[in-house]
């Protein structure tokens, strides 16, 4: 769906979108798609890429706040439509930095001997949650899903080691009313519809991104010289060029796709991480850096070596 789509939908223009936003285009899911049937092709594609099949994987985590259902989980579901009877599954649910959560999380079950070849998943449909009566939330976001297969290894113990070398997650409930969906079982009964005060998040994002990337990077013992790819959440395109200007990382190391897909959320870490694989941009031994903020407020940054 390009911007010109929403004309006689709500009073907007490509001209402001892309000056506000950078965004071009997102993606809508058809009818029959849902947040597990696009997360089971994102899954397929990495575990094909992988030279994977479904029977070498032992745990699931789906990042998503548009899961199928309220319960049970959609990585259950995708669980099934890979033919997995084995392992276990589950969501994460941490909104826009829900990929940030689920990697870390993935991580940490394969350091403690839970699992040893994670798929990890963000797949949203957030076009389901949208007021598409709402101009100044319904053109920023979009649906997507994409993934990875994370594999246990023996390390040294250093930054040379590959997948994840560090990570940071933070949230604070007080700013809850400023990003949410006004609906829920526990509440209304409904599912609801996305609500944000969109400039009390950009307030927030810009500080809230490069504190806990600076804490990353003390805890790994690098600086942003060090990193080979920033790979953040794609919100706004001001939002990633004002993160990486404060954190001294050059335009040539930044990956933005923003302008392909909106906002999805969950989705959009590992979309963009595809993409900057799929075009050579990302190889192997690279030293990545990822980022997210969204509701919550929650936030967090993974340092991983490729
Ligand atoms: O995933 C993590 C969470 N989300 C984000 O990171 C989003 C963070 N926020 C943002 O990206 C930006 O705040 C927005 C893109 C949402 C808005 O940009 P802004 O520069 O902060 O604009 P604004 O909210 O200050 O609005 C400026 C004007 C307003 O008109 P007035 O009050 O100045 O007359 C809005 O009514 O733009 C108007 N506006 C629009 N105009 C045309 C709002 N939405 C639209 C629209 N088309 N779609």
């Amino acid at each position: 769906m390009a911007n010109k789509d929403f004309d006689g939908i709500v009073e907007t223009s490509d001209e402001w979108i892309v000056q506000r936003t950078g965004i071009r285009q997102r993606h809508i899911a058809a009818d029959d798609e849902t947040t597990a049937s696009l997360g089971e092709a994102a899954a397929r594609a990495a575990l094909d890429s992988a030279g994977l099949t479904p029977a070498d994987i032992d745990l699931i985590v789906l990042a998503t706040s548009t899961p199928n259902n309220t319960f049970p989980a959609t990585a259950v579901e995708i669980q099934q439509r890979l033919g997995m009877r084995h392992g276990f599954a589950f969501d994460m649910q941490a909104v826009c930095s829900g990929f940030v959560y689920a990697i870390t999380t993935a991580d940490l079950h394969i350091r403690g001997g839970l699992a040893r070849r994670v798929l990890v998943i963000g797949s949203e449909t957030f076009s389901r949650i949208l007021d598409w009566n709402d101009r100044s939330t319904c053109v920023l976001f979009g649906d997507g899903a994409g993934a990875l297969v994370l594999e246990a290894a023996e390390g040294g113990g250093t930054t040379a080691d590959r997948g994840i070398i560090a990570a940071s997650l933070r949230s604070d409930g007080s700013h809850r009313d400023k990003l949410f969906v006004d609906g829920g079982p526990s509440t209304t009964g409904t599912v609801g519809h996305l609500r944000m005060e969109g400039r009390e998040v950009f307030k927030h994002a810009v500080g809230m991104i490069t504190d806990v990337v600076i804490e990353t990077f003390a805890k790994a013992g690098i600086t942003a010289g060090d990193i080979d790819w920033f790979v953040p959440h794609q919100a706004n395109k001001r939002i990633i060029d004002g993160s990486a200007r404060k954190l001294g990382i050059p335009d040539e190391k930044v990956v933005a796709t923003v302008h392909l897909h909106g906002n999805t959320s969950a989705a959009s870490v590992p979309l963009a991480l595809s993409v900057a694989v799929a075009d050579g941009r990302i190889k192997k031994n690279d030293l990545v850096l990822l980022e997210a903020m969204g509701g919550g407020f929650t936030w967090g940054a993974v340092l991983v070596r490729w």
